[in-house]
């Protein structure tokens, strides 16, 4: 029989949290800032259509990240889909199937196959040994996902794609503020895409970006994220609607002016936890490499059933008990999701670290609206229930 114990409080352990502690709760910068923005857009009745915040937010984003286009877009989704288009990718494209789904989506959408290669189990990344595999005469692409901002290897996904003659592109969805070898992502590849949906560290409500250093290409994404206009009256390309509206640049701008102190927060969490759970059989938690840039926005804790005693999924089912609301990531792979499960029933088989991270990982809230304190009572309740496991699991 299953033991379905859920309150820890009742079997001596710490007290459930009163309120829940979500993941991902939005970073808000200097909000009379943002309010000021908000009412000069509208005294100036700009509101969409690359206004004044808009082109603002582009050329900051280019300057802070080094590259020499960035096109900003609603949201990091039709990003990805207008760059494979604008890239004139084809055919089947590598991606790792350890992604949130609409990595594979943006592909799937516009009737280009999605190929799921499998990751390495210390960087979470594709594993670049496993995407030579997969090349077929079909492939036209490769996309990198930088899972937890950190870096899916570019270079030597460059020198892949070159071998082979394959387009390259990153989902960088996560990896905002990131470098690779002092570099800042963003100008690798032909194309790196960034999200500023209001989950990620820094954010405009919804938005995104393209950057690229390829001005053919920044061309091409220009006009098909705006219906292919290419003039007033003159339309060269099928195209789309990715606009970013001036709200949300405005909301981009103002986050932009808080992201060191975004950045600095998040360290400061991400080593409370590090201090909080550390030493505790079978809860691992993933580290960042302290000596590049990183944004520190995903706490990532692999539970080794064999070693702590419990599964990750129970794991999880006692903690959101607490309000402590973790999430299981990425799960359960983007291949064990429709249509890619029918597409491609077998998948698995060739991916058994993806399917082994999926069942093991979690992610714990972070960001400015979690406080020290709260980390503090977060670690002592997993380690409470790491210590008591054998009563708590699911038997
Ligand atoms: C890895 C990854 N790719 C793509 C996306 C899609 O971004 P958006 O919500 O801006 O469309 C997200 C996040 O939501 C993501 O985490």
């Amino acid at each position: 029989m299953k033991n379905v114990v859920t309150d820890l409080a009742s079997q001596g352990g710490p007290p459930a949290f009163t309120e829940k502690l979500h993941v991902g709760r939005p970073n808000i910068g200097d909000r009379e800032q943002l309010m000021a923005r908000i009412s000069d857009m509208l005294d100036r009745r700009w509101l969409s259509n690359n206004g004044p915040y808009v082109q603002e937010f582009e050329q900051k984003l280019a300057d802070y990240l080094g590259v020499k286009h960035c096109i900003a877009m609603c949201n990091a989704t039709i990003a990805l889909e207008i760059v494979a288009r604008a890239a004139g990718v084809t055919g089947e494209v590598i991606v790792p199937s350890f992604t949130f789904v609409a990595t594979a989506h943006a592909l799937q959408w516009q009737e280009i196959t999605p190929i799921f290669a499998d990751i390495d189990p210390n960087t979470h990344n594709l594993d670049p040994e496993q995407i030579e595999k997969f090349i077929t005469p079909r492939t036209t692409a490769i996309i990198g996902v930088h899972v937890w901002g950190t870096p899916c290897v570019p270079d030597v996904l460059e020198q892949i794609a070159a071998k082979h003659n394959l387009k390259l592109m990153f989902d960088a969805a996560h990896a905002f503020g990131c470098s690779h070898n002092g570099q800042m992502l963003g100008g690798f590849g032909d194309a790196e895409v960034f999200s500023f949906h209001a989950t990620k560290f820094m954010n405009s409500f919804e938005g995104g970006a393209v950057t690229t250093n390829d001005d053919a290409l920044a061309a091409r994404i220009r006009y098909m994220k705006n219906f292919g206009f290419a003039g007033y009256d003159q339309v060269d390309y099928v195209g789309t609607n990715g606009k970013m509206t001036e709200v949300a640049a405005a909301m981009g701008l103002t986050s932009l002016e808080s992201l060191d102190h975004f950045i600095a927060t998040n360290f400061e969490n991400y080593k409370a936890y590090q201090a909080g759970l550390a030493d505790i059989p079978g809860i691992s938690m993933f580290s960042y490499d302290e000596n590049e840039k990183r944004n520190y926005q995903y706490i990532v804790v692999e539970v080794d059933e064999a070693q702590a005693g419990i599964s990750r999924n129970r794991l999880v089912e006692l903690l959101h008990a607490e309000n402590i609301l973790a999430r299981r990531y990425f799960y359960p792979g983007v291949h064990r999701m429709e249509p890619y499960a029918s597409l491609f029933p077998h998948a698995g088989m060739l991916l058994p670290n993806t399917q082994k991270l999926s069942e093991q990982t979690m992610i714990l809230p972070t960001g400015t609206a979690v406080n020290p304190t709260d980390i503090a009572q977060v670690c002592q309740v997993i380690r409470f229930i790491a210590a008591n496991a054998a009563a708590l699991s699911a038997a």
